[in-house]
């Protein structure tokens, strides 16, 4: 079946329906401008931004400038030069695709250490009779990935974007989904050893190499460090010979998705999901592992990491401003009905052979049925032929080069499994009371729902558990409320409160980090291998400190806004934004959530 654009409904506020119609048609080739860098350096300073060119906290991020390693022996360089000179330091990688500011180092004197050229695909070593797999960290995963896939070898789960770097996706603990592989989806698992630049005594040169090994304290550090132990330089991984995965998806109704959500993640591999509440559906992805022997070239083709003519970007977003503004959510609640059935009859980006789907399952091997980009680099693009803007730029949906561009909030937190029916329950009690406010998932595609296992790292996952990703609306504009977002916050503190959820250390809002030390496998572990690697926190940040529960900075934000940019809990009405009609309220089943709410009837 070739799904064809007439007779797909186009509300192009819904970025999954438009993307799914811009795959399927094929002709013209053209390129796409590679995103930037993270870092814009100049000769008064370098200034730090996110993938989305503005923080948590709408903040600004300097440093004094940045280094640019080729070679170990740089890097080795780089960090004494650091050390020597008594400076705060940061890794910041190729195109840094996280949300929190981790890359940011304090005050304005840092020194930033890139990644970006130490990242030569000619550095992965693959070892067939361990079967691991080496490489520089800087390399991005497209390209980690395609080098194993041409040894015959595979990570068993990555994250889904692949404009990231293996350093990333480490430090991180970065995942796919599902109990496949014995140790889960998170990546960090996989790693069998380390090497390290780390700081060092003027004796030892201010700067030394270790390497760390499974089995080692240090190593279930280093595992997941968010890069505040010094700067890994290469990283082993454990491979397993090339498999294929198969997928089916079903669509199906939501009313026993609480009983079916830890049979599902147990049965099937790489078991996930999408729940749109609105349209009281779930998408199961049915996916596991099969054979190199099963027939099919099929790959994830993911729909919001192709690239997009800027034209199109900025339609979206000005479908997405004018519901916003006017508070109509009703053309957002049929779009969740139609988006879920397109959806599943267009194979929901994934492909048969390129360009085309032909019916569930689709089979194809691991590395390209797990990982998925394209606009993030300036390869030739296939561009479908109906395009009339020819000369016009493609790119994410997110460049911040952009003005105008999708920009949103990324919640991310692992449920631990035994929690995650209880949850799934007031959700669905928070949609019977406010049936509209969950149509504005509905811009982003739904609730993805991922599974990871507990971790061997110390700054890992104590449980199994279900990763629940929202994705929202924010306005360029500071000071801005949201249309239902004592919904969206309700779940969101829902999750990480009464259900003891741990948020991704890339993503979310800085609220989520409220409390995380303690979620972790052991914060004190981590502390203590902390100390010992860089004693003066030449790699940490007050931000970093607070993370680690070294101080309360989480708790004690108190500007007048601070909860509409999910910088902090609104406990007075000056938190949120009572001019315009926000005000601080409980939350509606989670009774001890504080949430902005606007209190105008035809927000109702
Ligand atoms: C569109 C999109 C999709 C995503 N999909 C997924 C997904 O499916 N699953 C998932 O889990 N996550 C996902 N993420 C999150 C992403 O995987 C993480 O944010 C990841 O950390 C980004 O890697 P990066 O190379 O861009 O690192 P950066 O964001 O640049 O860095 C992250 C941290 O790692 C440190 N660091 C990086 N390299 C090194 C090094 N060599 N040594 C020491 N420290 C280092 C940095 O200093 C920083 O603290 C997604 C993000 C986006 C934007
Ligand atoms: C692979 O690893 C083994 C065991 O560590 C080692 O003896 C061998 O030399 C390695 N092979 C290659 C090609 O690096």
């Amino acid at each position: 079946m070739n799904v064809s654009p007439s007779k797909q409904p186009i509300n192009s506020f819904v970025t999954w329906l438009l993307l799914v119609v811009l795959m399927v048609h094929s002709k013209a080739v053209l390129s796409v401008s590679k995103l930037p860098p993270p870092e814009i350096c100049g000769e008064d300073g370098c200034t730090i931004v996110n993938y989305q060119g503005v923080w948590n906290d709408r903040g600004s991020c300097k440093a004094a400038n940045a280094a640019y390693p080729r070679t170990e022996e740089e890097l080795l360089r780089a960090v004494a030069d650091g050390v020597r000179q008594g400076r705060k330091m940061k890794v910041v990688t190729e195109i840094g695709h996280s949300l929190s500011k981790l890359s940011c180092p304090d005050g304005e004197e840092g020194l930033l250490i890139s990644t970006r050229y130490y990242a030569s695909v000619k550095s992965v070593h693959v070892n067939k009779s361990e079967m691991t797999a080496s490489v520089d960290a800087g390399v991005q995963l497209r390209d980690f990935v395609r080098a194993l896939a041409e040894d015959g070898v595979t990570v068993p789960h990555t994250p889904l974007w692949d404009g990231v770097s293996m350093g990333g996706v480490i430090a991180t603990a970065s995942h796919g989904s599902g109990f496949f592989g014995g140790r889960g989806s998170v990546v960090s698992e996989y790693v069998t050893a380390l090497r390290m630049v780390i700081p060092a005594s003027a004796d030892d040169g201010y700067a030394k190499i270790i390497t760390l090994r499974r089995g080692d304290e240090d190593f279930r550090a280093a595992q997941v460090s968010l890069g505040l132990l010094g700067v890994v330089s290469k990283i082993t991984f454990s491979v397993m010979p090339m498999f294929k995965r198969s997928l089916t998806i079903q669509l199906a109704a939501d009313d026993d998705l609480e009983d079916r959500l830890l049979p599902f993640s147990r049965k099937y591999d790489f078991a996930s999901l999408f729940w749109v509440p609105s349209a009281a559906k779930v998408l199961y992805k049915l996916e596991t592992a099969v054979s190199t022997e099963e027939p099919g070239d099929g790959s994830n083709g993911f729909p919001l990491v192709q690239p997009m003519p800027v034209s199109r970007i900025r339609a979206m977003r000005s479908q997405q401003d004018a519901v916003e503004r006017s508070g109509d959510t009703s053309e957002l609640c049929a779009a969740g009905k139609s988006m879920v059935e397109s959806r599943f009859s267009s194979g929901d980006g994934f492909q048969s052979s390129p360009g085309r789907f032909d019916g569930y399952p689709v089979v194809g091997f691991n590395h390209r049925m797990q990982t998925v980009g394209g606009c993030q680099v300036d390869d030739a693009l296939i561009k479908p032929s109906d395009a009339s803007d020819n000369q016009e730029r493609w790119t994410c949906k997110w460049d911040p080069r952009e003005d105008q561009r999708i920009f949103y909030f990324h919640t991310a937190v692992a449920v631990p499994l035994e929690n995650a029916a209880a949850f799934v329950r007031d959700v669905k009690r928070l949609r019977d009371a406010s049936p509209q406010a969950m149509c504005v998932l509905n811009m982003f595609g739904g609730i993805h729902v991922r599974f990871v296992s507990a971790s061997s790292a110390f700054l890992g996952d104590q449980k199994d558990s279900a990763v629940f990703e929202l994705v929202f609306y924010r306005s360029l504009e500071p000071g801005q409320g949201r249309l239902h977002q004592d919904v969206i916050d309700e779940i969101e503190q829902m999750m990480l409160f009464k259900y003891n959820g741990k948020p991704h250390w890339g993503k979310n809002r800085d609220i989520a980090f409220q409390g995380v030390s303690g979620k972790v496998v052991s914060n004190d572990r981590f502390l203590a291998v902390k100390t010992k690697l860089d004693p003066d926190g030449l790699f940490s940040s007050s931000w970093s400190d607070a993370l680690l529960g070294l101080h309360d900075t989480f708790w004690t934000i108190d500007h007048d806004h601070c909860a509409l940019e999910g910088v902090c809990i609104c406990r007075e009405d000056r938190h949120c934004a009572p001019s315009l009609g926000y005000t601080c309220q409980p939350g509606r089943v989670f009774s001890a959530a504080k949430v902005c709410r606007r209190s105008s009837s035809n927000f109702e």
